[in-house]
């Protein structure tokens, strides 16, 4: 195949967005939408992409500072075709471009690559991406002879014989470098909105008795373009649905898959299954076998196989195989579970390692911890790691027994096998298979409710709960 660069517009302003952040900065299934078109781009084959950026310039930059791309600015929004003007020394070593739009961001790598083969095969000097539509209202329309594009009228320029074609323009291109450029060079701004349209060149090149055709979208799903919060939201769902589908195909279940949320790096293993409600966010990487249960939020995490993850939220964690978390555990950043760890109901953990089988099942804190092997953590156990300046490191070794309501005072270390009686409050490390019990002695004192109740209630008996 031909090589070619790849020139994404992104100058316009989105002002329809209503929104602090550049338009193509928003992000759909998790990355902004414009880094879907360098993707689709460079999975086509670009050996370079340019994006043109206007007054947002900066902010777009600092996002792809160790990314392969290169930008060049319009100063002004001029115009579609003003904008591609602007690539032109950028573009200039390589024979064939290919043109996108920043805030397009379902066009997909197989289109694009099947746009530029087309190209080729007919040897032609301009390929248009175009799709019929059912309602064409606002895209511009593709004035056709036969297998020649002779022009493109925009919606605003149009007549109404020209308003009823329903086939439009993708707006995504394949051009002859020097062809394009001459072209551009020629195109006016009279019309309805005084711009420079990328459009116009089409008429110009045929002029020029250049080959100009159509590559036709047999779905115009590609089409669909990102101006508000609307057509954003319209977009995610379209590219929620490609993930999903793609997930379900590699043997995933989703039992109610309109109710996930599933980032476009999100990998799953097969024979897992998703309940309703489940956000899977970033690099996040889950097993085969596992069950994601009800409305769980996971980000950036490493899942191993067999897992049983319900109601909870994780972020940034490893988990190893054979795992039960939850329901309503919050795993923090920097935990690390290994196989067969049990963490239950209204646990916290923050920055801890936990050794295989151990098991936190209710009501814990557990942060700055490096926990061993076969450790059972009673209820409501609290690792206290913050004096109110600094965090503190707690060490419990491999078949500790902790019991309920305790609360190790960091820096301390319970060594292996050691035992802690319910209730301790523990601030020094416990030796080897060692008690540590850390509460007042507990004292009864003989017919104390009488004698209270005589000194309140002059002799009545009972246990003085009438309240
Ligand atoms: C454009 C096409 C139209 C097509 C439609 C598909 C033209 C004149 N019209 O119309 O035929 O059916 O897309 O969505 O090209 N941009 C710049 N600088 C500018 C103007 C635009 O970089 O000065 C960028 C925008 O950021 C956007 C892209 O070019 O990514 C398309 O611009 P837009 O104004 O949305 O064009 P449409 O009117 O939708
Ligand atoms: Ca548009």
């Amino acid at each position: 195949m031909k090589e070619f660069t790849a020139v994404i517009l992104a100058a316009g302003e989105g002002v329809r967005m209503k929104s602090n952040i550049p338009k193509v900065m928003h992000k759909v299934c998790g990355k902004p939408m414009l880094t879907h078109v360098i993707n689709a781009a460079k999975g086509a084959g670009a050996n370079k992409v340019i994006i043109v950026v206007g007054k947002d310039a900066d902010k777009i930059k600092e996002v792809y500072i160790n990314e392969d791309v290169e930008f060049v600015i319009q100063e002004k929004q001029m115009g579609t075709g003003h904008a591609l003007m602007q690539a032109e020394n950028a573009v200039k070593n390589s024979s064939h471009i290919v043109v996108l739009c920043g805030d397009m961001p379902l066009v997909t790598a197989e289109s694009i690559k099947g746009m530029v083969d087309f190209h080729e095969k007919e040897m032609a000097d301009a390929t248009v991406m175009t799709a019929k539509v059912s309602d064409p209202t606002g895209y511009g329309r593709i004035i056709r002879e036969g297998k020649k594009v002779l022009d493109i009228r925009e919606h605003k320029d149009a007549t109404p014989e020209e308003l009823k074609i329903n086939e439009v323009n993708a707006a995504f291109y394949c051009f002859n470098t020097v062809d394009i450029f001459a072209s551009l060079a020629k195109i006016q701004n009279d019309n309805s909105q005084k711009e420079y349209y990328l459009t116009d060149a089409i008429k110009i090149l045929n002029q020029e008795d250049k080959k100009v055709v159509a590559f036709e979208l047999s779905d115009p799903e590609e089409l669909n373009g990102i101006n508000d919060r609307k057509q954003l939201a319209k977009v995610q769902s379209i590219m929620q649905k490609r993930i999903i589908d793609k997930l379900m195909e590699d043997g995933v279940t989703f039992i109610n898959p309109d109710t996930c949320m599933v980032d476009c790096d999100v990998k799953i293993g097969k024979d897992t299954t998703i309940y309703p409600g489940a956000m899977l966010e970033g690099s996040t990487t889950i097993g085969e076998n596992c069950s994601i249960i009800g409305p769980c939020r996971i980000i950036d995490t490493t899942i191993g196989n067999d897992c049983e993850i319900a109601m909870t939220q994780i972020n940034k964690c490893v988990i190893e195989d054979g795992v039960k978390i939850g329901p309503y555990t919050n795993l923090r950043p920097d935990c690390r579970l290994s196989q067969k760890v049990k963490v239950g109901d209204f646990v916290e953990l923050k920055n801890a390692k936990v050794g295989e089988g151990t098991k936190i099942p209710h009501l814990s804190y557990v942060g700055d911890a490096v926990l061993g092997k076969h450790i059972n953590i009673g209820c409501g156990t609290v690792f206290v790691n913050y004096d109110g300046y600094k965090k503190h490191q707690t060490v419990v070794e491999d078949n500790v027994f902790i019991g309920c309501n305790s609360n190790l005072i960091a820096p301390v270390t319970l060594k292996a096998g050691s035992f802690i009686a319910a209730g301790s409050t523990i601030t020094d490390d416990v030796p080897e298979n060692a008690l540590g019990i850390a509460r007042a002695r507990q004292v009864n004192k003989t017919g104390w409710v009488i004698k209270r109740k005589q000194k309140f209630e002059g002799g009545i008996s009972g246990n003085g709960n009438q309240a």
